[in-house]
């Protein structure tokens, strides 16, 4: 345990002064190839589950702290430590012994009484300790304050619900390739391997627990792929018939555009900024047999790739602030800034605006964020609509049973995640 709490302390003080928690990871995974291998579930679990609960580790800490520690890497450690305590069922006099032995490794034998001090005091006073912290909304919800007060104001119902959802690991969600078999067929193939599941949307089911990518069942052989529910909504709602010309403008890793091509014979041309992330569009692709045009470019900047021919249906689903799926990446928690989302949503704006000129009268655009922000949302389809009198919003059918929350809006639950949807049709 001493290794792993060392390697996930190092990780998480990175994430903590900015870097991204899958870069941090991918670069152990290379750096440490043997030992990270064999932790590598627990690493995972001690940094996703400490920057999950950050807010009130950090809130914990600092009340059990007289100053402030220095040392970035000690007090990383220590939020692991605690995370360990109040989360884990690790033995205590075992997470406690082994922080102060990490404290040799990393260089700071000084901070082993204090360490020591810290980690018992909270396992004496937590509490107490508890308690008290409850009161700090950063603490309580484990956001930053303005992501909590933006959703206060934007969703005054349902705000608490929407925060507590991104403390709960995420759903295991699957689509079934109907071309292949039916969702009651998965779900008997899934029971016959004494795998736990439900049916959810048309072609969704959900996993009562996890299980690995390479213990699902048909998941090489291209039955099914892994894909939220709230994402599965995209594809039905775009209205495919055979060989209608479509355009994915944000494609990669091609969860959506694999979908469209299961319901109808489409020609698709598959599109994105990342070469690299497009080599996971041709490998799901290629996992259940289907072929579409596979093109690197800026969706901003129609000139540079397209041929001229109009699309009769454009998904947009747009790189955006991804607070609806922030518990499949607790580190954009801690991330992201207030000013980010002004941010993105100049960006997808301009690539709307482009996208919009290579739609055919008549077609379809539908644009998809994974956020909950109304500035990347219903007031980018409002501006949206507003800048264009030939684009109408279309209704969407009822994707959600509340009917307070603004159109298109889903938000994170146990079930799915949190997205958005907007169906533009061009005069
Ligand atoms: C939300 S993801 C798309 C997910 C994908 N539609 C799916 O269902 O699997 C957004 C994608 O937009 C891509 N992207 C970002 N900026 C872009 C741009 N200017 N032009 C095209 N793609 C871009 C990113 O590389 C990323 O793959």
């Amino acid at each position: 345990m001493v290794e792993v709490q060392r390697l996930a302390a190092n990780v998480v003080a990175n994430v903590i002064a900015g870097r991204s928690l899958d870069a941090e990871l991918a670069f152990l995974w290379r750096r440490h190839a043997q030992s990270a291998a064999r932790d590598r579930g627990a690493i995972q679990d001690l940094t996703y589950g400490t920057l999950r609960f950050l807010g009130w580790l950090e809130a914990v800490l600092d009340a059990l702290l007289q100053k402030p520690l220095r040392d970035a890497r000690l007090r990383a450690l220590m939020l692991v430590a605690l995370y360990q305590l109040e989360h884990t069922r690790a033995a205590p006099h075992a997470v406690v012994d082994h922080a102060v032995r990490t404290c040799e490794l990393l260089g700071l034998a000084s901070a082993k009484g204090l360490t020591n001090a810290v980690l018992r005091n909270f396992l004496r006073k937590r509490t107490a300790l508890g308690a008290r912290v409850q009161r700090l909304e950063t603490a309580r919800f484990s956001h930053q304050q303005w992501w909590i007060e933006k959703l206060r104001a934007q969703y005054p119902s349902h705000y608490t619900a929407a925060l507590e959802a991104d403390n709960l690991h995420p759903p295991l969600a699957l689509r079934v390739n109907r071309r292949r078999l039916g969702v009651e067929n998965y779900l008997a193939m899934l029971a016959s391997q004494g795998i736990g599941a439900e049916a959810a949307g048309e072609s969704g089911v959900i996993l009562a627990a996890p299980v690995p990518a390479d213990r699902i069942p048909g998941l090489a052989e291209g039955l099914v792929s892994v894909q939220d529910i709230a994402a599965q909504v995209a594809a039905p709602l775009l209205d495919l018939r055979d060989g209608m010309r479509v355009l994915d403008a944000c494609a990669a890793p091609g969860g959506k555009a694999t979908h469209a091509m299961e319901l109808a014979d489409i020609d698709l041309t598959a599109l994105d900024s990342d070469e690299r992330r497009l080599e996971r569009v041709r490998a799901n692709f290629a996992r259940l047999g289907l072929a579409a045009r596979v093109v690197c470019g800026d969706a901003a900047e129609a000139g540079a790739w397209w041929d001229g021919k109009a699309f009769e249906r454009v998904l947009a689903d747009v790189p955006c602030s991804a607070s609806g799926v922030a518990r499949r990446h607790p580190d954009i928690k801690w991330l992201r800034r207030v000013t980010d989302v002004i941010q993105f949503a100049q960006v997808q704006k301009r690539m709307l605006d482009a996208l919009w000129q290579v739609l055919g009268s008549g077609g379809k655009l539908l644009y998809v964020t994974c956020s909950v922000f109304q500035e990347e949302n219903g007031e980018q389809v409002a501006n949206f609509v507003e800048r264009h009198p030939d684009a109408t919003r279309l209704n969407l059918p009822a994707l959600d049973d509340d009917p307070r929350l603004p159109a298109g809006q889903l938000l994170q639950n146990p079930r799915h995640d949190g997205f958005f949807y907007a169906l533009l049709q061009k005069a």
